[in-house]
């Protein structure tokens, strides 16, 4: 071979690496579209016949697990889990159907080469030197578990309602109802890992950091995703969780490690955590200040203060425009929501809010996670119908009828009419 033939040979297989690399969230592409790459990687791929790196992914590449139609709502790097397709699964969801939300693209992390880094002001000794601590995957492991099971939701669950309900054109993802999910998490408390880095006295707050790529919004480059904890909750019932209903965390949800903060907004549970801040001073991330607080008319100038405890929220196990039999009856399904306690009861209306009747819950209310309901209905005239459920949670917050807008589209708790059709 030439020694132009050998070059090019070499760079042929430098760049097969290269495009791996960034399948797998390695690689830095500034200026260069997704699509872009994909083609080139398709290409390489044929000529060059690519080794398998790693798990394959969507066509898009943000998200790492298989994302079938009948189950998922694509939404850009997002996720959306379709309601209909929870019906019969039990109070977990199943880490197969559990919604995504990623601000960019989901990275291949190994647990052998991660490491848990902490620093700051706020811890003593070492720290307060320059020197972080640090905790290997198996460090974590090695230490006493917690158990829970907690939702995960993301503040804009819901935001389309504020469009489809209200006329109210909010930013961010369209979701519908279907940015939640419960599972079984399984980890380390903050708190004693804290404690094990030498929590100082003088400690306010305490930022995770994820290891997923810079944020670029609005063509400012915004950083890695992080966002402060006060210090109140870190030391409360925060995990570092490792198991997600009894499996490693699955890559789209954080694997090695995420943390947990449960009844919280979702940006508060940082997934594939690489380090933490702790600090003797209060902290700011665009993720407390520009985002995940409310603004709008009827909200401060500067916003609300940042966001922490979810709202109350209904949803049935049904598709938009799901269609029923006139004159058979049906055990309609559903699962309700709080971020403030569990959810005591819950009022449902087959006839567009005429009149309601309370539904029968299938589960102990539990503070952080869904109450599961059904009612039977038994639909007299056909014609387009709206099925309406009202929760009620343990601190007497009920769903309202409209949700004071916010331009972000946070917090939507209003109750969602749901569109379906008697035939
Ligand atoms: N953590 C990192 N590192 N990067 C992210 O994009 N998204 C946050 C949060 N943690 C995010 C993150 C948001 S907005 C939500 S709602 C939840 O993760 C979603 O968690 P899930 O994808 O496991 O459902």
């Amino acid at each position: 071979m030439s020694a132009a033939g050998s070059a090019a040979h070499h760079e042929t297989a430098y760049d097969q690496r290269r495009l791996r690399q960034w399948l797998a969230g390695e690689a830095r592409a500034d200026g260069v579209t997704r699509r872009r790459l994909l083609t080139l990687l398709a290409a390489t791929a044929v000529v060059g016949g690519l080794p398998a790196a790693g798990p394959a992914r969507a066509a898009d590449a943000s998200v790492v697990k298989p994302l079938p139609p009948e189950w998922f709502v694509r939404r850009g790097t997002n996720a959306e889990t379709r309601w209909d397709a929870l019906r019969g699964t039990g109070h977990h969801t199943p880490n197969e159907l559990f919604f995504v939300r990623n601000h960019t693209a989901t990275p291949v992390l190994d647990a052998a080469d991660w490491r848990l880094r902490l620093w700051g002001d706020g811890l003593r000794g070492r720290p307060a030197e320059g020197r972080p601590v640090e905790f290997g995957y198996d460090d974590l492991r090695a230490l006493p578990s917690t158990t829970r099971t907690a939702f995960v939701e993301c503040a804009g669950n819901g935001r389309s309602h504020y469009a489809t309900q209200q006329g109210e054109t909010a930013t961010g993802t369209a979701w519908t109802l279907g940015a939640v999910g419960v599972a079984r998490w399984r980890g380390v408390r903050l708190s004693h890992v804290l404690r094990r880095a030498g929590l100082s006295a003088h400690a306010v707050d305490v930022q995770p950091r994820g290891l997923d790529a810079e944020y670029v919004s609005g063509g400012e480059n915004l950083g890695r995703v992080r966002r402060p904890l006060p210090l109140g909750k870190a030391l409360d019932d925060v995990l570092l969780a490792y198991e997600m209903n009894g499996e490693p965390l699955p890559y789209d949800h954080g694997y090695p490690v995420r943390v947990l903060v449960p009844s919280w907004v979702g940006i508060a549970s940082v997934k594939w955590v690489g380090d933490i801040q702790v600090s003797a001073q209060p902290l700011y991330s665009p993720w407390n200040t520009t985002f995940y607080r409310l603004f709008g008319p009827a909200h401060p100038e500067e916003g609300s203060a940042p966001l922490t405890r979810q709202t109350v929220k209904s949803a049935f196990e049904l598709a938009s425009g799901a269609s029923f039999p006139v004159g058979e009856e049906q055990v309609l399904h559903g699962r309700s929501w709080s971020g403030a306690g569990g959810v005591v009861r819950v009022d449902v209306s087959t006839d567009g809010g005429a009149s309601w009747r309370r539904a029968r819950l299938h589960d102990r209310p539990r503070s952080g996670t869904w109450t599961r309901w059904s009612l039977p209905w038994t639909p007299t005239a056909p014609g387009p119908a709206h099925l309406l459920a009202r929760a009620t949670d343990t601190a007497g917050r009920t769903q309202p009828d409209t949700t004071v807008f916010n331009t972000q589209g946070y917090l939507f708790d209003a109750v969602v009419r749901h569109p379906v059709t008697v035939v």
